[in-house]
């Protein structure tokens, strides 16, 4: 298995499945931290650098709110312009004179591999929180996370299931990130449901048909879709040549209820990486779905908290500590 402590985590292709349930147990037992039942300071006067060169909620403030449980402190910078990347300094001048200040690193760049670029000047472990269209591993981590945690209600793992991914699946790297690490289990069908245009790049295609898993490409949705699954993605309009372009595939991939009782099956988990565009020209993933228990996008989102300590107390070598650190809670809580 990969050694954690002191790694960078910068693709999901770093894992196999046993780097993978490692991280999956150790998320679990941090629910009890996150829910605020027990504290647990085990990174006590740890500091972490949150870099964040791109717009981001919920990866920014879940690495941040995963780092402060854990009883670290957090500085930040956020937008390419606020730092001084915009002066010219190199990523790698950057990464030498940021992890002198931190213990660890979180990245966000819109740049395609500007992460790794950054981590070869980094004295510290730096997570990729984003890197352009490349990866999102952690966020594939988190999802991963919640198909097990949801599949575990309906008796099922994370083997043999079907799956439909929707939307924007060229620039969209939490699918590319997600296709990647399905592919190492066994017997996953995939629907990859977008325009052509707009389809899975084939480099992620061929790494799941190598893998022997059967991957269906269609442009709309159609017939009965029996999946265990469907994930959503926005129009990634920050990554098309002009808003214009965007626009030709906005509001195309609804997903309503309508749609949901057409295309699915009555227990479908409908997952989302957020943020969802609920502009009504674009109206991806309809608020009709709101009051479905099966709509896991919010679950999914707190989800990130746990993966994230995780990661945090596996590349800082804290895993085994954190019973020895718990203490109670002594303010209201109401989660
Ligand atoms: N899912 C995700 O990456 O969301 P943010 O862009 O808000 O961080």
């Amino acid at each position: 298995m990969m050694t954690f402590q002191g790694s960078h985590i910068l693709s999901v292709s770093q894992f196999d499945r046993e780097a993978i349930a490692k991280i999956l147990q150790i998320s679990a037992s941090m629910a009890p931290y996150a829910a605020r039942q027990k504290r647990c300071h085990v990174l006590d006067g740890a500091i972490l650098s949150n870099l964040f060169f791109e717009p981001s909620t919920r990866t920014r403030v879940s690495f941040g709110t995963a780092f402060n449980l854990l009883g670290g402190f957090v500085r930040e910078t956020v937008g390419v312009e606020n730092s001084s990347l915009s002066k010219g300094e190199s990523l790698y001048d950057t990464a030498q004179v940021i992890s002198g200040y931190s213990d660890v690193i979180a990245m966000r760049h819109p740049k395609m591999h500007s992460v790794a670029e950054f981590a070869q000047g980094s004295n510290v472990p730096v997570i990729n929180g984003g890197d352009g269209a490349n990866e999102h591993p952690t966020q594939a981590l988190l999802d991963l996370f919640t198909i097990q945690s949801e599949m575990m209600h309906f008796g099922k793992g994370l083997d043999g299931l079907n799956i439909v991914l929707m939307g924007d699946l060229k620039h969209g790297r939490t699918v590319h990130s997600l296709s990647r690490l399905l592919s190492l289990y066994n017997d996953i069908t995939i629907t990859m449901v977008a325009p052509d245009a707009l389809q899975m790049p084939d480099s992620v295609i061929s790494i799941l048909t190598d893998a022997g898993h059967k991957v269906i490409l269609s442009d709309k949705m159609a017939g009965n879709l029996a999946c265990d699954v469907i994930y959503q993605t926005r129009i990634q309009q920050e990554r098309f040549a002009s808003k214009d372009e965007a626009e030709l595939y906005r509001g195309h991939f609804s997903l309503n209820r309508e749609v949901y009782q057409k295309y699915c099956r009555e227990n479908t988990v409908i997952m989302h990486p957020l943020p969802r565009d609920s502009r009504p020209e674009a109206n991806e993933l309809d608020t009709d779905l709101n009051d479905l228990q099966n709509l896991a996008i919010f679950r999914q989102a707190q989800n990130g908290v746990l993966v994230r300590m995780a990661l945090f107390a596996l590349t800082l070598g804290v895993e085994e500590q954190l019973t020895q650190y718990e203490k109670s809670v002594n303010w209201y809580t109401n989660k």
